[in-house]
C-alpha cells in the first residue's frame, strides 16, 4: 500500500535462470536498470575463482584448494562509464578476461564442486540489498533465493544458442567456429544440468520463457508483463526505491 512500506520489508528478488547463451546476462541487467535495482552476475563468480585458481597455478580438480580460492576471493564490482561494470580481480581488471569461452567452460568445471559452491553462498546472498535484485544464474530461484517473489527460466534452442554466441564473438573481432561452439554448449548444458549439487534446472514455481524467435527488448517486454502479473507495479518500485 502506498506510503506504508515499513522499514523492515525485505527487498524483493526476481531470478532468472537458464543454460548459457538465452541471453540471461543482457536481460537481467537491462531489467535491473530499468528498476534501478541491483544485479547479481552470479556466473561471474564462478568464472572469477577458477581464473584466480589457474592464476595461483592450482589444478580445477583440487576441490580443497579451488575452494579455498572461492573463500578468499578478493573481487571488486566497480561501476565505469556508460555504467558499464569493470570487475578486477586481485586488483586487476579482468572484466574481458573472464567472459571467453575457456573460462565458461572453467567456471562450469569448478561450479560441480560442492564445496566451491558452499563457499560463494555468504557472497551471494550479501547482493540482496534495498530496494531490489535480479539475479542471473543456474541455481538462482532453486536453491539461492528460494523466497523469490518472481522466478524466471529463460531457454532457447542449442543451434540458437550457438549461432547467437557465433554472432556475438564474430561482433567483437573474434575467431569462432559454429560447431565446436555447438560442441561445447552441449557439454557445459550436460555438465550443469547433471552435476550432484544445485543442477540447472527450473525450479518448480518457475515462468518458462523460450526466447529462440524473441528479440532482446521482446524478452524485456515479457518479463516487465510476469512483474505485473507476480503484484510488482511501476508504482511499488517506485516506493520501494
Ligand atoms: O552464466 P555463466 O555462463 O557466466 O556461467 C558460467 C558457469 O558457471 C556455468 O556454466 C555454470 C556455473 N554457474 C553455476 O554453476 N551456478 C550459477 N548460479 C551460475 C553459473
Amino acid at each position: 500500500m502506498q506510503g506504508e512500506v515499513s522499514e523492515s520489508v525485505a527487498p524483493s528478488v526476481v531470478t532468472i535462470d537458464g543454460p548459457s547463451g538465452t541471453g540471461k546476462g543482457t536481460i537481467a541487467a537491462i531489467v535491473a536498470q530499468k528498476l534501478g535495482w541491483h544485479m547479481l552476475d552470479s556466473g561471474a563468480l564462478y568464472r572469477l575463482t577458477a581464473l584466480a585458481a589457474l592464476n595461483h597455478a592450482i589444478d580445477l580438480k583440487d576441490k580443497i584448494r579451488v575452494a579455498a580460492v572461492a573463500e578468499n576471493l578478493d573481487v571488486e564490482f566497480v561501476t565505469g562509464v556508460d555504467s558499464q561494470t569493470i570487475i578486477k580481480l586481485e586488483g586487476q581488471d579482468v572484466t574481458n578476461d573472464i567472459r571467453t569461452e575457456t573460462a565458461g567452460n572453467n567456471a562450469s568445471i569448478i561450479a560441480t564442486i560442492p564445496e566451491v559452491r558452499a563457499a560463494l553462498l555468504n557472497r551471494q546472498h550479501a547482493f540482496l540489498q534495498k530496494p531490489g535484485l535480479i539475479a542471473d544464474g543456474r541455481d538462482m530461484g532453486t536453491v539461492i533465493f528460494p523466497d523469490a517473489i518472481l522466478k524466471i527460466y529463460l531457454t532457447a534452442s542449442a543451434e540458437e544458442r550457438a549461432s547467437r554466441r557465433y554472432k556475438q564473438l564474430k561482433g567483437k573481432g573474434l575467431n569462432a567456429n559454429i560447431d565446436s561452439l555447438s560442441r561445447e554448449i552441449s557439454e557445459r548444458d550436460e555438465r550443469d544440468s547433471n552435476r550432484a549439487v544445485a543442477p540447472l534446472k527450473p525450479a518448480e514455481d518457475a515462468e518458462i520463457l523460450d526466447t529462440s524467435d524473441l528479440t532482446i527488448e521482446e524478452v524485456v517486454e515479457s518479463v516487465f508483463v510476469l512483474l505485473q502479473k507476480y503484484g510488482l507495479s511501476e508504482s511499488d518500485w517506485n516506493e520501494l526505491a
